[in-house]
C-alpha cells in the first residue's frame, strides 16, 4: 500500500484542490453507469450474478479470451446483455466533461467498455478505453477489423458474426468437418484417424473466423494506449479520482499505485474500497456527490437529463 504522504480529512481539502488542480486523472468504472440503469458487474445485482446461471466456474470467464477461442458461442449468448445503449450519459460523464471544459481534465481512464464517455463529449484525445470497448471488432482468425455496429445484428440475435474474409473458408470447414466439432465428440476416441493438424484445425473451428468485439478479455494485453498514456500522465498528475469502480482487476487497479505518493487520490463510491488508500473516501452514488462537489466549487454543470444540475 501506498506511503500516505497528503493527507485529506475533509471535503472541503478535496473541494480546494479541485479547484486548483490543473491535471486530474479521472480514473472510472462500471458505477459511473448504473444510474442508467446499466448493472455493474459485481454487486449483487450485477452482471457476474446474472450469468452465474451459464454454470462457469467463474462468471468472469465470459471475458476469458482462451474460452472464447474454444466456445465463442457462450459469449454470444450473453454479449446482448453488454451491448451499450445509444446515445445516453449520465451526470457523472457530463461531470467529467465540465472538469475537460475547465481545462483540468489530464485524462479519464475508464474500464468502461460501453463508449457513453464520447456521447457526453469528452473529447477523445482526454479518455483512454483501458478494457477497450465496442467501437471496433477483430477477426480472432485473420486480425480483420469492422466497425463495432456491424455485429450488433448478430449480438442482438445471439449469433456469431463472421469475418467477411473467413466466411467461405469457414463454411468449408464446417461442410468438412461439421460431424466433429459437436461437443459430445471426443476427437482422442473417434474412430476416424486425424491428422495432429486436423485435431487442431478441429479445436479451432468453432471460433474460425469470429469476429470478437475489441474489449479486452481476461488473458488479453490492455491496449498499447493505456500504458503510452500512463506512463507519462502519472508524473503530470496532481489530483487522481476513483469513480464507481471495485478496483479489482489489474492492471487498471494499480493505478493507485502507481501515482507519485504527494498526490492526493480521492474515491467517490457507493461501496469503499478497502485495499486501496485513499485521502479521502466519499461513499455515496456518484452523481450526487459530483453534483455535491461542483456545487461547493461554486461551478455547475448542464446535464441534458437534469433541467439543470448545479448541486446535489
Ligand atoms: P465493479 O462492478 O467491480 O465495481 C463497480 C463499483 O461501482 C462497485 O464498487 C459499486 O459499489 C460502485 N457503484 C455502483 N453504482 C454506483 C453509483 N451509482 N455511484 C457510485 N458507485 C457505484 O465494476 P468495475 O470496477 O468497473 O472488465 O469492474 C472492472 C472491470 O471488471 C470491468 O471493466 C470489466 C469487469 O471484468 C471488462 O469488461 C473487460
Amino acid at each position: 500500500s501506498r506511503l500516505r504522504i497528503v493527507t485529506f480529512s475533509t471535503i472541503d481539502n478535496f473541494v480546494s484542490r479541485l479547484q486548483n488542480a490543473k491535471n486530474i486523472i479521472v480514473l472510472t468504472g462500471a458505477g459511473v453507469s448504473t444510474s442508467l440503469g446499466i448493472p455493474d458487474f459485481r454487486s449483487s445485482e450485477g452482471f457476474y450474478s446474472r450469468v452465474k446461471y451459464l454454470g462457469l466456474n467463474d462468471p468472469q470467464d465470459v471475458f476469458n479470451y482462451e474460452l472464447f477461442k474454444k466456445e465463442p458461442s457462450i459469449f454470444y449468448s450473453i454479449a446482448n446483455m453488454i451491448l451499450p445503449p445509444e446515445n445516453v450519459y449520465s451526470p457523472l460523464h457530463s461531470f467529467i466533461k465540465m472538469l475537460s471544459d475547465k481545462g483540468k481534465l489530464l485524462r479519464n481512464y475508464t474500464q468502461n467498455i460501453d463508449n457513453l464517455e464520447s456521447y457526453a463529449h469528452i473529447p477523445a484525445d482526454k479518455l483512454v478505453h483501458c478494457h477497450g470497448s465496442f467501437a471496433s471488432a477483430t477477426c480472432v482468425t485473420c486480425d480483420w477489423k469492422v466497425p463495432g455496429t456491424k455485429i450488433f445484428k448478430n449480438i442482438r440475435n445471439i449469433e456469431l458474426p463472421i469475418c467477411p474474409n473467413c466466411y467461405k473458408e469457414r463454411v468449408k470447414m464446417m461442410e468438412l468437418y461439421n460431424p466433429y466439432v459437436s461437443e459430445s465428440v471426443d476427437l482422442n476416441t473417434n474412430s476416424k484417424k486425424f491428422s495432429a493438424k486436423e485435431v487442431e484445425t478441429i479445436s479451432n473451428i468453432k471460433s474460425f473466423g469470429v469476429l470478437k468485439p475489441d474489449i479486452t478479455f481476461f488473458g488479453e494485453p490492455l491496449p498499447e494506449r493505456f500504458f503510452q498514456c500512463l506512463m507519462t500522465d502519472m508524473h503530470k498528475c496532481d489530483l487522481l479520482i476513483c469513480i464507481g469502480t471495485s478496483l479489482k482487476v489489474a492492471p487498471v487497479s494499480d493505478i493507485v499505485n502507481m501515482i507519485p505518493a504527494q498526490v492526493p487520490q480521492v474515491l467517490i463510491n457507493r461501496d469503499p474500497v478497502r485495499h486501496a488508500d485513499f485521502d479521502l473516501s466519499l461513499l455515496g452514488f456518484c452523481d450526487d456527490i459530483a453534483g455535491l462537489v461542483t456545487k461547493r466549487c461554486g461551478w455547475e454543470f448542464m446535464h441534458k437529463d437534469w433541467e439543470k444540475l448545479s448541486g446535489g
